[in-house]
């Protein structure tokens, strides 16, 4: 007789349901690699009436999610209803009762991870989150067990896919962040409400997660510096191309001795790069490590089944645990949680790149020196400028690149150009990362 593990899953949304068809379809091949039946014994949703185009016993639904964590045949509580609570609740208690717990909900683990993450080592349970972050790309196992021996430096990440979608669709039909946002939620591509995707919160809750497992240290993610979409243009995507770059909503970390230099920023990367061919509402991250060098992980980072299959991995583990496949208790991140550091950020004005700068200027003799005089004195040297497009009733939009300049030095002599009243309305700022991936070259 084969051993059968209960599965119960909270949350029959879109995921839910991928993973209910998942646990369908490879039940088979399942069973053989593991010697034991995966049997979805329940599930818990609000609405128990919607048509979800699985067929489910009506016995195994539920609208109460205790029924799932507290029942003696559930052996893996999977929590796909996202969001800080309830499901922090259920979590918790889930593991309190030595359940074996497999989540998607990254906002979950980054704001309340110093809850969890022990919580399941005193449990001394599988916590598994493969879905949380990158969807279905698998950069948690990479990160925790295949880079393990290697130094990670820095982590580049496209990963939150509503953001990159607009910014691909803005850049290839050059039509603005309104129009392509309003285009995508009538597609169901984009949120309702996009706070989350287009401001860059959600992107920051992954990169909380990824510099846990690439770095060993924890930075709080209300410290991460955090700036969305909204205000990027076509004229900026525009100049960029001519420029030589793409503009990309990236995460990025990178250690320095034993600071931690975070934020997630439309940031400005070289064309040439693997990772500005990232189109559309697909991942991508490049991890930089001291042997290995640059890696780079591409794919579908949402979506019903690509999300399902992280999921299912994480169930995976979880059984073999429970078979006595593997005899340690796993810890989620790769190491006890006493033995990770608090990060100390590297502060945002110190940190150096080229900037883009983007301002419209009084068309008058002498403008141009003293803007330029201006960035000098902060030290801020210019690699090229371009004045391009027709006067517009005495102004004129200048673009200018920088070389490597500390962002302090940028934010002074830009607060200055614009107190000189030469300059209209207010600079744009992108960071471009030339140096993207040499981090340890
Ligand atoms: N909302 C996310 C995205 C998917 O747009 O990438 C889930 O992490």
């Amino acid at each position: 007789m084969q051993r059968v593990l209960g599965v119960g899953v909270i949350g029959f949304g879109t995921i839910g349901t991928g993973v209910v068809r998942l646990l369908r379809s490879e039940e088979r091949k399942l069973r053989e690699r593991l010697g034991a039946w995966l049997r979805l014994v329940r599930i818990a949703d609000i609405d128990l009436e919607r048509d979800r185009g699985v067929n489910v016993p009506r016995e195994i639904l539920t609208r109460d999610a205790n029924e799932i964590i507290g029942a003696p045949d559930v052996d893996i509580v999977v929590e796909l209803i996202g969001g800080y609570e309830p499901a922090r609740s259920f979590v918790v208690e889930a593991l309190r009762r030595g359940k074996c717990v497999v989540t998607a909900n990254k906002a979950l683990l980054a704001t309340h991870g110093s809850e969890i993450f022990p919580a399941a080592e005193k449990a001394g349970v599988p916590l598994g989150f493969e879905a949380s972050v990158g969807g279905g790309i698998p950069i948690v196992r990479t990160l925790r067990d295949g880079l393990v021996g290697d130094r990670v430096r820095a982590i580049y990440g496209i990963v939150n896919g509503t953001s990159n979608y607009i910014l691909s669709e803005m850049t290839r039909e050059r039509a603005s962040f309104e129009e392509v946002l309003s285009r995508a939620q009538a597609q169901g591509l984009a949120e309702a409400d996009p706070t989350y995707d287009v401001d860059g919160i959600d992107a920051a809750h992954k990169l909380c997660l990824l510099i846990q497992l690439a770095f060993g240290r924890r930075v709080p993610f209300r410290d991460i510096p955090v700036e969305g979409i909204r205000h990027v243009t076509t004229v900026d995507l525009q100049y960029a191309s001519e420029l030589g770059y793409a503009i990309k909503l990236l995460a990025i970390a990178k250690l320095h001795g034993t600071q931690v230099e975070a934020r997630v920023a439309p940031t400005m990367i070289p064309q040439e790069h693997v990772l500005s061919d990232v189109n559309g509402a697909y991942n991508g991250i490049v991890v930089q490590g001291d042997a290995l060098g640059q890696t780079f992980y591409y794919g579908l980072g949402a979506g019903m089944m690509p999300t399902a299959t992280a999921v299912l991995a994480d169930i995976v583990d979880a059984a073999r645990f429970l078979l006595g496949e593997t005899k340690r208790i796993p810890h989620p991140l790769g190491y006890p949680w006493n033995q990770q550091r608090q990060a100390k950020l590297v502060a945002p004005d110190s940190v150096e790149s080229e900037f883009y700068l983007r301002m419209s200027l009084a068309d008058r003799p002498g403008v141009l020196a003293q803007v330029a005089g201006i960035l000098g004195r902060e030290k801020v040297s210019i690699a090229t400028m371009v004045q391009q497009g027709r006067q517009q009733n005495g102004w004129v939009p200048v673009v200018m690149r920088t070389h490597r300049a500390r962002a302090g030095q940028v934010r002074r002599a830009l607060q200055k150009i614009v107190q000189t009243k030469v300059v209209r309305g207010k600079p744009v700022v992108l960071r471009i990362e030339e140096e993207l991936g040499k981090e340890a070259a």
